[in-house]
């Protein structure tokens, strides 16, 4: 078995899919192979000479690590020709390619890759069950990107986080609200506490009540009959009814204005991101105060912010983070290296020293989109129909 790394391609992306470590561990899982491109960790300080130490194969570029290759490692879903660069072109008939592919809204994507006869695992669609922990990409580059979400925000604040008493006088604690508590919103309230803030939180699923106050924020949510079913079996948020948002609007638009920081994280899978703070809102917010729309890839959870951008409307700096987890590039990196390592794990028959893909198996089941010149997950092809 065979496995390439290649260097990420898309714009604002520093990480990389494997690091020296995981390397060293697909090696003594039974990979004959590593080819890792030239240069394809060095944003995320992981040097050729370290790959190479590992025991990785370094080549000059992209085409001569795909060329040969069984698996295929990626950051990032593969480029077509009409984005720039043509990393489609690099795969070829019966190669494995484990990458997040954003399966549920890129079909395109996934049907060029069944054309292509490549048999591909969409990353983002691991289940979240307790065995897959270890594996989940979503989980482990959220975590990272809500704390990183929260320093973003200290910086753009023109004020100190904690209270501060001085000899000039005492200077107030800020407030921060963090709106979607999943995995960044609860690493985004651990770390606003940490640094002194007074944390407030809110979400459309219940559970999330007592993971807020057990990090000693409060919690603030519309608790009506519909919040209590607005989890979907996956430990999903479903999409809130118009009643429910009008609701919710309501209390936001009360809390927001007297905060200093909001950190916006909430999420509906394979759907654009519901707005959670309109315009009307940010005008009624404090100057200098500060919003980080984690939301802005998948629409943004506030209509002002801008992807990739830091903007100031009425008086309030809205950032819009191209990539998060992309500026702790190489813990962001190690860990979903790790999650890829975990991914791959089962699936490797060690006598055989090559993949054996079991369809019965649930993360398979969950992941695997493409296979035998077909679309085969059941979420595509029931929208097919
Ligand atoms: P996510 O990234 O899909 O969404 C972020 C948050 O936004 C969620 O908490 C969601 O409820 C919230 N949200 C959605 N619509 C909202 C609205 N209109 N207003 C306010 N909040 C809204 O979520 P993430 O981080 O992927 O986590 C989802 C769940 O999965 C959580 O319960 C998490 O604990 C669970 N999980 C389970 C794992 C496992 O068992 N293997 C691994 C990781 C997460």
């Amino acid at each position: 078995m065979k496995i390439a790394i290649l260097k990420e391609r898309r714009p604002h992306e520093t990480r990389v899919a494997a690091t020296p470590e995981t390397v060293k561990k697909l090696k003594a899982l039974g990979a004959e192979e590593i080819v890792i491109e030239s240069g394809a960790g060095i944003i995320a300080a992981y040097t050729d000479q370290a790959y190479s130490e590992a025991g990785a194969m370094i080549v000059p570029d992209a085409a001569t690590a795909a060329q040969t290759a069984d698996v295929i490692f990626k950051v990032q879903r593969p480029m077509a020709s009409t984005e720039g660069v043509d990393e489609m072109a690099l795969l070829r008939q019966g190669q494995v390619l484990m990458s997040p592919l954003g399966a549920l809204t890129n079909k395109d994507l996934v049907q060029a890759l069944a054309s292509k006869g490549v048999t591909a695992f969409a990353l983002e669609l691991i289940p979240r069950i307790t065995r897959a922990q270890s594996m989940d990409i979503l989980s482990s580059q959220a975590n990272l990107a809500g704390y990183k979400a929260v320093l973003v925000a200290a910086n753009q604040y023109g004020r100190i986080l904690p209270q501060m008493m001085t000899p000039a006088g005492t200077l107030a604690p800020s407030r921060a609200f963090i709106m979607g508590v999943g995995v960044a919103g609860l690493q985004a309230i651990a770390t606003a506490r940490r640094l002194g803030s007074i944390v407030t939180a809110t979400d459309v699923r219940p559970a999330t009540k007592e993971q807020v106050q057990s990090l000693g924020a409060k919690f603030v949510a519309v608790e009506d009959e519909e919040f209590k079913a607005a989890e979907t079996a996956g430990g999903y948020a479903k999409e809130m009814s118009a009643e429910y948002r009008v609701k919710q609007a309501a209390l936001v638009a009360e809390h927001i204005k007297t905060q200093d920081i909001v950190i916006t994280t909430a999420l509906i899978p394979g759907r654009k991101a519901p707005v959670l703070v309109s315009e009307d809102m940010v005008k009624t917010m404090k100057p200098g105060s500060v919003i980080v729309d984690m939301a802005v890839e998948q629409g943004g959870n506030c209509p002002l912010s801008e992807f990739g951008k830091t903007v100031e409307r009425h008086g309030v700096k809205i950032v819009g983070p191209a990539n998060l987890p992309g500026e702790l590039a190489t813990d962001a990196s190690s860990l979903f290296a790790r999650n890829l390592l975990n991914f791959i794990t089962p699936m490797v028959d060690k006598e055989a020293k090559a993949l054996k893909i079991d369809t019965n198996d649930e993360v398979v089941k969950g992941t695997l989109v493409t296979r035998n010149g077909q679309v085969v997950h059941p979420s595509l092809t029931a929208q097919q129909n």
